[in-house]
C-alpha cells in the first residue's frame, strides 16, 4: 500500500519531494557516535539510496535538510505519506520508537512511531498555512528516554494552481478622447493570483481582450488597453464595454482564469462645426418696441457637446447692422437679436441681417476640415404701431417783456401725429403747471397768449408742460416742457438803498463827505444800473450842501461851510433825485435827513438834537409796536376796573365798554394826529368827578409820549 502511493507521487513530483533533514554535520565527522535522524519523503528513495550517497547527494545539490514537502489540496482514500523519520542508531530492532510534536502534530500529521513514517491526515491548503514547524524525536521504546536531542523540521505545503486570477477592482471605467491616434492608451487593469508567486507558474497572469475588439488592445504582460482603431468617433459611439480577462499559467491551457469588466467613454472634442437650423429666419417687431427687447433667437446647433459645441453669435452684415445687436446666450447656446436704436416703421418698414455662428474653442487639429462656423439670413419686418403726437421740439424755450399785453401771442408749440394715418392734435395746457393760469394755448394751433398781466419782479420763469393729444385716440399723448422766461421792462423806479441817517459836525470842515449813499432798482436791465443823482432844481444852488457822484454808482453828500449850529438849525432835509438808465429813464425822489451834533475834536459825534430825533423818526416800527401792544394791555386793565366797578354799582363817565374798545381801535389806525390825539384824551376815560379816578399817573406821560408818533 505505501508503495503505491510513492508510486504514485513520484510520478508527479519526483524531483520535488526527496528531502532529507539531518543532525548536525559534526556528528558525521564523529564516525564513533552514529547518532543521527535519517528523514526521508519516500520510502522508494530511501531504499535506493545507501548512507554514503546520500551524504554525497546532499553536498552536491545543497539540499535544505530540514525540509519536507506536502502537496495541498490532495485528497486520496488514504493519508498521504508526506515522508519518514530514521535515526542510523535503529538497526531494525524494536527498541526505539519515534515521536512527533509541533504545528499540527497528531490532528494534522500522524507518525508511525515504529516505522516513522509522517501522514497527513487532512487536506491541506497552502493559501491557508504554507509551512508547518515540528519537532522529531527518537526515544527508547521501553524507558522513553531521549536516544538523542530532538531535531526540528519543517513541513512546507506545496502549491497547486487552485486559485484564480481575479480583478479586485473591477468593473473599471475609463475615458479616452474622440479622435485619438492608434495605441492611444486608455487605462491599465490588475489581477492577483493567491497562488504561489514564486514557485511555478500559478501565479504567472497573461491578459486578453474577450470584447472590445477591434476597438481596444491590451499588453499581456503589462494589462495596459490600447486604443486599436485610429479616429473613433464619440458622435458615432460614445460608450464601448471591454471584457478583459486574465490568465494564469502563464495563459497556456489548463490554467484559471477571471474576467472584469472595463468601460470606455470617449470624450468630446471639437470636430464638428455649428450649423444653423434655419439658413433663413423671419422676425416681425413693432416699431414701438423698446430699446433691448429681445425680438428672435437664432441657434446653431453642433453635434459636438459643452464648450466644443458653444458658439458666440455676431451680426456680420446687412441694412440693420446699426439698429440691432445679437448677444450669444451660452446657457441655451443660441443668438438672441435685440433693437439697438428705435424703429419708425414710417421711414423703413424691413431689415436683412446676416448673423454668423463661430464656435468659441477651436481645436487646432481639426481646423483643417473647414470653418468651424455658419452663416444665416435674418429679415425683420417692422409693423406699425399707433404712437402719440411728436413735437417739433423736445422742448421749448420762449421769452415775453413783462409788460406785454392780455391776450398776445408769447409763442407756439407744434406737434404732429407719425402714423400713416395721422390724426389731427389738440393742444392744452397742464394746469398743475400753470396754477395761477397765467397763459392760454389755442386748442388747435398750439399758440400760447398771455391770460393774466406778467411781473417780472414776482417771477422771471413760468415753466409750463404743454399736452398734444390725437383727436381720434385720446389716449395717444405727448407732454412737452415749455420754459417761459420774462423779459425786464423798466417799470421801477431807483431809490435809496437803504434808509440813511447822517449827522452832521458842528465843528465839521467844508468840503467834509458827510454821508455815502446808493441806490437801487428792482428792475434788471441787461447792462445793469447805472444811477444819475440831483438835487431838485430849486436847491441847485443849496449854499450847505452840495453831492458828488462816485465811481461805484454811489454819492456822496459834502457840507459846504463849517459854520453849522444846533442852536440854529438842528435837522436839514435834503430831497435828492435818484434816475435809473431805462428807455424811458425813472426817477423818484428821496429826502436825506442831516443831524447836526455836537463832536470831539476828532469827529466822534457825541450829542446830538436827543428828542429831535429819537422820537419822531428814531422808532423803529417794532418799537412802536411794541409801544401799542402795552397800551392796549393797559386800556384792558382799565376796561376791566371799569367792569368791575360797574357791578359794584358804581357810577361810571364811560357809558359801556363799547367806547373803550372803539378808542382803542382808532388809535390803532394811522392817521391824523388830532383824531388820535381826542381818541385818546385821558378825560374821556376819567371820571370826571375826580372822585375814586382809577387810571394809574404814570400812564399819563406815556400817553403823552406816543401820541407824538403821529
Ligand atoms: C425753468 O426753466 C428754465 C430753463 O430750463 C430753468 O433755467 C429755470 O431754472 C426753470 N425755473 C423753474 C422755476 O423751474
Ligand atoms: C442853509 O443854512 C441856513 C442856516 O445855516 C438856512 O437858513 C438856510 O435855509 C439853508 N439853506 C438851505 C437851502 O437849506
Amino acid at each position: 500500500m505505501p508503495e503505491r502511493l510513492a508510486d504514485m507521487l513520484l510520478d508527479l513530483w519526483t524531483p520535488l519531494i526527496i528531502l532529507w533533514i539531518t543532525l548536525p554535520p559534526c556528528i558525521y565527522m564523529a564516525p564513533m557516535n552514529q547518532s543521527q535522524i535519517l528523514m526521508s519523503g519516500s520510502p522508494l528513495e530511501l531504499n535506493r539510496l545507501s548512507e554514503e550517497q546520500r551524504i554525497l547527494n546532499r553536498s552536491k545539490r545543497g539540499w535544505v535538510w530540514n525540509q519536507m514537502f506536502v502537496l495541498e489540496e490532495f485528497s486520496g482514500p488514504e493519508p498521504i505519506l508526506v515522508g519518514r523519520l530514521h535515526t542510523d542508531l535503529d538497526p531494525g530492532s524494536k527498541k526505539i520508537k519515534y515521536i512527533l510534536s509541533g504545528d499540527g502534530a497528531g490532528t494534522i500529521f500522524q507518525i508511525n512511531d515504529i516505522t516513522g513514517d509522517i501522514h497527513a491526515i487532512k487536506r491541506l491548503d497552502r493559501e491557508e498555512k504554507a509551512e508547518y514547524t515540528l519537532t522529531a524525536q527518537a526515544v527508547d521504546w521501553e524507558t522513553n528516554k531521549p536516544l538523542e536531542p530532538p531535531s526540528e523540521f519543517i513541513i512546507k505545503v506545496q502549491d497547486i494552481n487552485d486559485n484564480a486570477p481575479e480583478f479586485l477592482n473591477g468593473p473599471y471605467h475609463a475615458t479616452v478622447p474622440e479622435m485619438s491616434i492608434l495605441g492611444t492608451s486608455v487605462t491599465n487593469v490588475t489581477a492577483t493570483d493567491a497562488d504561489d508567486p514564486v514557485y511555478g507558474n500559478s501565479a504567472k497572469l497573461v491578459y486578453s481582450i474577450l470584447e472590445g475588439q477591434p476597438y481596444f488592445s491590451i499588453e499581456p504582460e503589462t494589462a495596459i488597453i490600447k486604443t486599436a482603431l485610429p479616429n473613433m468617433d464619440r458622435e458615432a459611439k460614445e460608450e464601448y464595454l471591454v471584457v478583459i480577462q486574465a490568465k494564469d499559467m502563464g495563459g497556456h491551457s489548463g490554467g484559471l482564469s477571471g474576467t472584469t469588466t472595463l468601460t470606455v467613454t470617449l470624450t468630446d472634442v471639437n470636430d464638428n462645426p455649428p450649423k444653423f437650423a434655419q439658413s433663413l429666419y423671419h422676425f416681425s417687431v413693432p416699431e414701438d418696441v423698446v430699446l433691448g427687447t429681445a425680438i428672435g433667437r437664432v441657434k446653431a446647433n453642433d453635434q459636438d457637446i459643452g464648450e466644443n459645441a458653444q458658439s458666440s453669435y455676431d451680426i456680420i452684415d446687412g441694412d440693420g447692422t446699426a439698429l440691432f445687436e445679437i448677444t450669444s446666450d451660452t446657457q441655451a447656446q443660441d443668438g438672441v437679436i435685440r433693437l439697438r436704436k428705435p424703429l419708425d416703421f414710417e421711414t423703413k418698414k424691413s431689415y436683412t441681417l446676416k448673423v454668423e455662428a463661430a464656435n468659441v474653442y477651436i481645436d487646432p487639429r481639426f481646423s483643417s476640415r473647414g470653418p468651424f462656423k455658419d452663416t444665416a439670413t435674418v429679415k425683420i419686418v417692422v409693423e406699425d404701431a399707433d404712437e402719440p403726437p411728436v413735437f417739433s421740439s423736445p422742448t421749448y424755450l420762449l421769452e415775453v417783456h413783462e409788460n406785454a399785453a392780455l391776450n398776445s401771442v408769447i409763442g407756439q408749440v407744434t406737434a404732429r401725429d407719425p402714423d400713416i394715418t395721422s390724426s389731427p392734435i389738440r393742444f392744452s395746457i397742464d394746469r398743475h403747471t400753470d396754477l395761477e393760469r397765467q397763459f392760454n394755448i389755442n386748442a388747435d394751433d398750439g399758440k400760447i397768449t398771455l391770460a393774466t398781466p406778467l411781473d417780472r419782479e414776482l417771477s422771471v420763469w413760468h415753466n409750463i408742460t404743454i399736452i398734444a393729444t390725437e383727436i381720434r385716440n385720446h389716449s395717444q399723448i405727448s407732454r412737452v416742457p415749455v420754459a417761459i422766461k420774462v423779459l425786464d421792462v423798466n417799470d421801477n423806479a431807483p431809490e435809496f438803498a437803504s434808509e440813511y441817517e447822517a449827522f452832521l459836525c458842528e465843528n465839521g470842515k467844508p468840503g467834509q463827505v458827510i454821508q455815502t449813499v446808493s441806490a437801487m432798482d428792482k428792475d434788471d436791465p441787461k447792462n445793469g444800473h447805472y444811477f444819475l443823482y440831483s438835487l431838485l432844481p430849486e436847491m441847485v444852488n443849496n449854499p450847505n450842501f452840495t453831492i458828488k457822484k462816485n465811481e461805484d454808482n454811489s454819492l456822496s453828500i459834502l457840507a459846504k461851510h463849517n459854520g453849522f449850529n444846533r442852536q440854529k438849525q438842528e435837522v436839514y432835509l435834503l430831497p435828492i433825485i435818484i434816475s435809473d438808465s431805462g428807455n424811458p429813464p425813472l426817477s423818484s425822489t428821496s429826502t436825506l435827513t442831516i443831524r447836526v451834533c455836537g463832536c470831539s475834536s476828532d469827529g466822534v459825534v457825541q450829542s446830538c438834537n436827543v428828542e429831535a430825533y429819537v422820537l419822531p423818526i428814531g422808532l423803529s416800527m417794532g418799537a412802536l409796536i411794541a409801544i401799542l401792544a402795552c397800551i392796549i394791555l393797559l386800556l384792558v386793565i382799565v376796561v376791566l376796573f371799569v367792569t368791575l366797578r360797574r357791578h359794584k354799582n358804581e357810577p361810571l363817565i364811560i357809558k359801556d365798554d363799547e367806547d373803550v374798545r372803539e378808542n382803542i381801535i382808532r388809535y390803532d389806525d394811522e392817521g391824523g394826529g388830532e383824531e388820535d390825539t381826542e381818541a385818546f384824551d385821558i378825560a374821556t376815560l376819567q371820571n370826571p368827578d375826580g372822585i375814586n379816578g382809577f387810571l394809574p399817573p404814570l400812564l399819563t406821560p406815556i400817553f403823552m409820549v406816543t401820541h407824538r408818533t403821529s
